[in-house]
């Protein structure tokens, strides 16, 4: 049970509540989330369920457990290729994770009450600029999530799991009707659930896919890893089916909290990272008992980004432990100490280096975009391949039926999902965005 409950705590964070809106706002809305539950019901789900299965089955870490099942092949390094996605999202996870803490210090200190929009706005500009405020959570945190992998606290995250995610829908339920009944607050819903197709293009697809790889934890050896600590007699299919529909509806239900009181109180809806900081601080200062509410709510958040980053440090701890026979302290300490470097490139994009570009990016965008973009993607699809075509069927359906014990009626529409549905649909959607299909004609 306390390996659910953490799968359910790495998918559900920062990427359903920050993430999922914010983009789902620069790609125009409603066609975006037609496209990004196409994705999630297509390829996150069997996607997952694959990286359960091999997980399970190779009981070792994001690559070991490749090695375990095919000695000979080359697919390790799909493994490998996760550690370094782990490294890099952590990069910029961290720096999101860190401004939740500055968030509960603001609500704790009643920061928001009676400001309106364009003052939280610049507010959040003056402290994400800042060179090392941002750095000094971001650090802290880390510091958090390092002694909760330390202590091996899985009780602990199951626990916090178990209570605080209710508590987290709750809070976003309350926050929805209110950001609903806001004067205007219906035209966020329209902006949220009446598709305007014409505005799907190559990007808007990408991201779409890619939004649902991080929100799902997958293409990157997280769920291979908790595969590996799952018991023998858990339903994997349930699970998966628990977990999606969960991170599913975090995702909506805080989409329905922030548009509609984007629209009411004039936010561009595209403005980008900053959109849930700035436009929930509104909505709690016109609450009712806003601050206790703003407390909560940020408390909350930091949880879930806390219960997925330590999934992430779970990934790199894992594979450098059963790799290099490494013990986990100096493991843990190194990984962290990595990571900050990151981290400090991150936060410093959003002020000194803000002109400082990679391939025409900040680092910032950088670690988000080739993570999510280039290789999460890549990772699903050769997960999905060594599943669909490496991984004997019968082997596979072995351990997703539990020995035989459960009865599987998807397992062939499953099969095909990942033969042909997740490589070909991922492959297509890569190449459309480099422009290929034009060269192809189609
Ligand atoms: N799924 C997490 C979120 O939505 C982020 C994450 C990505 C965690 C990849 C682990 C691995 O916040």
């Amino acid at each position: 049970m306390a390996v659910v409950a953490a799968a359910a705590g790495s998918a559900v964070g920062l990427g359903n509540i920050w993430r999922f809106p914010y983009e789902l706002g620069q790609y125009g809305g409603a066609a975006f989330l037609i496209l990004y539950v196409l994705f999630v019901v297509l390829l996150g789900a069997p996607i997952m369920l694959s990286e359960f299965a091999i997980g399970r089955l190779g009981q070792s870490d994001a690559s070991g457990s490749f090695r375990k099942i095919d000695p000979r092949g080359k697919w390790w390094l799909i493994g490998v290729m996760g550690v370094v996605s782990a490294f890099l999202i952590m990069g910029f996870y961290s720096v999101v994770s860190g401004w939740t803490f500055e968030y509960i210090y603001q609500a704790f200190t009643n920061q928001f009450a009676g400001k309106d929009a364009t003052t939280l706005a610049s507010n959040f500009t003056e402290f994400s600029s800042d060179t090392v405020r941002p750095l000094l959570w971001t650090v802290i945190f880390m510091i958090i999530a390092a002694s909760i992998i330390l202590l091996g606290v899985k009780d602990g995250i199951e626990r916090s799991t178990k209570f605080l995610m209710p508590l987290l829908l709750v809070i976003i339920i309350a926050l929805g009707i209110r950001s609903v009944t806001l004067p205007g607050g219906i035209d966020g819903l329209r902006f949220l659930f009446q598709p305007d197709f014409s505005k799907i293009n190559s990007s808007v697809i990408l991201s779409a896919m890619g939004q649902a790889f991080f929100s799902l934890s997958l293409g990157m050896g997280c769920m291979i890893t908790y595969g590996s600590y799952i018991s023998k007699k858990n339903k994997l299919g349930h699970t998966v089916a628990e977990v999606t529909l969960l991170d599913t509806l975090v995702a909506v239900l805080a989409a329905v909290a922030i548009f509609p009181a984007a629209f009411s109180q004039g936010i561009n809806p595209g403005q980008g990272p900053e959109l849930v900081f700035i436009t929930l601080p509104n909505v709690f200062s016109n609450l009712p008992g806003g601050q206790f509410w703003a407390i909560l709510f940020f408390i909350l958040l930091s949880v879930a980004a806390l219960t997925s980053i330590i999934s992430l440090m779970e990934v790199v701890v894992a594979y450098v432990t059963e790799e290099f026979k490494l013990k986990r302290v100096p493991a843990t300490i190194g990984v962290v100490l990595a990571v900050l470097v990151f981290s400090t490139l991150s936060s410093l994009s959003f002020g000194v280096w803000r002109e400082v570009h990679v391939f025409g990016m900040t680092f910032f965008d950088l670690f988000d975009n080739v993570t999510s973009k280039v290789l999460m993607p890549l990772g699903g699809l050769f997960i999905a391949l060594f599943a669909g075509w490496v991984m004997p069927a019968k082997l596979l359906k072995r351990e997703i039926s539990n020995e035989g014990r459960l009865k599987l009626r998807f397992f062939n529409f499953y099969l095909m999902l990942i033969r042909y549905v997740a490589p070909l649909g991922i492959l297509l959607v890569l190449l459309n965005q480099l422009g290929l299909g034009k060269w192809l004609g189609v």
